[in-house]
């Protein structure tokens, strides 16, 4: 044992009066939520698909990186229009992913493991394919046809209202036989349910319950915001140009009615055992909207993610000071989930790297992350450092069977780095997608042999999440570094030891003058972790190298 793991073992001894987060009925208030793109994390039946067995296969692994719970993206019958979230049957298991067993495989094994699976939950929209839509589209009059949101507009030339979808054109679809427009926030492909239909919402409840009955432990909450429309459906005077920004429209998203729906969800998930949860996928423009999605009574999301912090993509200490001091002190209290990456957003590695000192940086970005008071998500591969593949690369990635239609974000959904053998050991067939040609360097069995890889540094993160109560319970202490290019801050928990964070975002030595330290500078005694190697703080003047994180205690 290293001086440092023994540092960590008697700091877990030491601290072993608090319980551990697994056991506390509010688990996930500062859990590590590990997201998995099935398609993409371990095959086992050779297909160059990922599956559910291949999880199974891999909680070991899971387990010894100290993650708390695993979000599981889309694994249902879907034409894969937008890979799994336009899902034509809620409660089986795509074939291609395996079968309802080999779920309840992957459960009962995670429980031992103490590890707890959300499932995606799509309830936004469907897929065309799914029966309800195919029978709600075929007349007028059919019994679900009030399921999915239909009008008239002007007819076929002339859509209800010039609203863009957030994939491109306008948010209505013309369907001839039955002359009118169906809506949708996202493709033609994944029509939007109507939750103001009192079937549609008990048939949509029932796939809450069904998987709660099989074992899940809650859900990632897909488009959240756009469960309901303005029902006047007002034009657009400016109709924004078709993309990311035709979101977050007072007529397309954050209704009121919103609340009704993530209020009876909560009830239900509160009604079975096991703290189920919810993790909403809950874009926002501020952070005062943020804090209402956990509901006025704290009865709605548990874990709305904080799309203000997730979204950043520059190297900033003082935005992201900004962005963490809101999630920290403007929540009022209420639990905040950060992230960078996921299969929607570019890697670490890659977003923040400045091509020479990727993988100094990509430390640096998993402290800012793993050191925070709240529940963090953290997408398959990060811990390895895996990149995201060049677009002039992913162009040249045929389409075939396996990769029917190609997506922009395909890059950051490539197969799992596991060792130096083919493929990387994801699948001994050939990948739905190329491995990334960083493998060779950046991969599990690789890593895991140097202590100084992002894999090690990932690995004492967690591990100090949950052996050291300043990081496992300690609150947020704001600080000020008195240099904007470098973002320090304290977690404590009650009058327990300090613990001092500090992230130097630039690349040049930075000299800091710690301030907000309540009754002076404490003595810190502990260097914990830091990249490059650094000395203990002995005043609250010092020098942090460039793109440095240093992590001391007064323990
Ligand atoms: C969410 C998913 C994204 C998907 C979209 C439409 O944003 O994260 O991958 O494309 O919903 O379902």
């Amino acid at each position: 044992m290293n001086p440092a793991s023994v540092t960590l073992a008697l700091l877990a001894v030491s601290t072993s009066l608090s319980s551990a987060p697994i056991a506390s009925n509010r688990w996930y208030d500062h859990a590590v939520i590990y997201e998995i793109y099935p398609r993409s994390f371990q095959d086992t039946n050779g297909d160059g698909i990922g599956d559910l067995n291949g999880i199974t296969a891999r909680l070991d692994y899971l387990k010894e990186l100290g993650v708390d719970a695993i979000w599981i993206t889309p694994f249902f019958p879907s034409p894969n229009f937008d890979f799994g979230y336009d899902i034509s049957d809620y409660t089986s298991v795509a074939p291609e992913y395996g079968t309802l067993h080999d779920w309840n495989k992957l459960v009962a094994e995670a429980n031992k493991r103490g590890i707890r699976i959300l499932i995606d939950f799509v309830l936004n929209h469907t897929s065309d394919q799914h029966p309800w839509f195919k029978e709600s589209r075929s007349s007028r009059t059919n019994p679900k046809r009030d399921w999915y949101v239909w009008r008239s507009g002007g007819g076929p030339d002339q859509p209800p209202t010039h609203w863009t979808s957030i994939f491109g054109g306008y948010t209505w679809t013309w369907d001839a036989p039955t002359t009118q427009w169906y809506y949708h926030i996202f493709l033609p492909q994944q029509p939007d349910v109507n939750w103001r239909n009192p079937q549609l919402r008990n048939a949509m409840y029932n796939v809450v319950r069904f998987w709660l009955d099989h074992g899940a432990s809650g859900f990632r909450l897909d488009a959240t915001p756009y469960l309901f429309e303005d029902p006047a459906f007002p034009e657009d005077p400016h109709p924004p140009q078709p993309g990311a920004e035709a979101a977050l429209k007072p007529y397309n998203s954050g209704r009121p009615e919103n609340h009704e729906v993530l209020r009876e969800m909560r009830k239900i998930l509160d009604s079975h055992p096991g703290n189920p949860v919810l993790l909403g996928e809950s874009s926002t423009a501020t952070i005062e909207d943020l804090a209402k999605v956990y509901g006025t009574n704290h009865d709605e999301i548990q874990l709305p993610m904080d799309f203000l912090f997730g979204n950043l993509t520059t190297l900033d200490a003082a935005v992201f000071k900004k962005q963490v001091d809101a999630a920290q002190l403007q929540l009022g209290g209420q639990t905040p989930v950060f992230f960078f990456s996921s299969h929607d957003h570019p890697r670490q590695w890659s977003t923040f790297g400045d091509g020479a000192h990727n993988d100094q940086i990509a430390k640096l970005t998993a402290a800012l992350t793993l050191a925070q008071h709240g529940c963090v998500l953290l997408y398959y591969g990060e811990e390895i450092g895996m990149g995201t593949m060049p677009a002039d690369q992913l162009k040249t990635v045929p389409i075939g069977p396996k990769r029917p239609r190609a997506d922009d974000r395909d890059g950051e959904r490539t197969p799992m780095q596991w060792d130096l053998a083919k493929n990387a050991s994801f699948t001994n067939g050939e990948p739905w997608l190329p491995v990334e040609t960083g493998a060779d360097r950046y991969n599990v069995a690789t890593e895991k042999q140097n202590p100084d890889s992002i894999y090690s540094w990932y690995s004492k993160l967690l591990k100090l999440r949950h052996d050291d109560a300043a990081f496992r319970e300690g609150a947020y202490i704001p600080l000020d570094s008195g240099n904007r290019d470098v973002f320090a801050f304290g977690r404590k928990a009650g009058s327990g030891e300090m613990a001092l964070i500090v992230l130097n975002t630039s690349p040049k030595d930075q000299t800091v003058s710690i301030t907000g330290t309540s009754g002076g500078w404490p003595n810190f005694r502990k260097l914990l972790m830091a990249s490059p190697q650094a000395e203990l703080p002995t005043s609250q003047t010092f020098t942090i190298a460039a793109y440095g994180v240093m992590i001391a205690t007064t323990e």
